[in-house]
């Protein structure tokens, strides 16, 4: 991580800005993936690329590959513009659209989702998802505390569904991490 240092920090000068997650979030990312050996991410709200980076940074140690979606024009440029600063843009692919029409479009089984985008859409986007990740694989959704009023169908999804074995983390603004099983 210390190759992708200097850029992270100026990144969070702008981190309000750009509603980026908190370094310690990034960590927890980078730790999960690296300990799953993930091959295949999707990240949901890409912003400018600083949880990006974060999440390339750990695959590019376990040699898989991430696929990132966000339908800002400018911020997706911005991000790919991050991600060739540090050399990881061979292993990300940015893609511009709206979650809800890319995630069905995705054709990767994925390891880890990473959800950050709109907080009342999440149940969507983990719906769309769900059948492309794998018996194991992990869920992230960030801003769990703060901002829990506005995603009470994911709350009671995850926390519900027999599939999906879930925690509250307190981490920065929250993140509740889900483990998908066959049963
Ligand atoms: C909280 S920011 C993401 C921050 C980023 N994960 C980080 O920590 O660096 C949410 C982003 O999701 C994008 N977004 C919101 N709804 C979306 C959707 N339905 N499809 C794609 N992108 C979306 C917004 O444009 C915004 O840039």
């Amino acid at each position: 991580m210390e190759k992708y240092e200097s850029v992270l920090k100026r990144l969070e000068k702008t981190a309000k800005h750009y509603t980026n997650i908190a370094p310690e979030n990034g960590q927890f990312l980078s730790i999960l993936i690296q300990s799953i050996k993930a091959q295949n991410v999707l990240e949901v709200g890409t912003s400018n690329g600083y949880s990006t980076i974060w999440i390339a940074a750990a695959l590019k140690e376990t040699g898989g590959k991430l696929i990132t979606l966000e339908f800002d024009p400018k911020r997706a440029e911005e991000a790919q513009a991050h991600l060739k600063e540090v050399g990881l843009d061979e292993i990300v692919d940015v893609r511009v659209g709206n979650a809800l029409d890319e995630i069905p479009k995705c054709d990767a089984t994925f390891d880890l989702v990473f959800l950050d985008a709109e907080k009342d859409e999440y149940r969507r986007y983990l719906e769309l998802a769900l059948p492309n990740i794998r018996s194991g694989g992990l869920i992230v959704a960030d801003d769990t505390v703060t901002m829990r009023a506005e995603m009470p169908d994911y709350v009671e999804f995850v926390f519900n569904t027999p599939t999906l074995h879930s925690v509250d983390i307190p981490l920065d603004d929250g993140v509740i991490l889900s483990y998908k099983t066959n049963m």
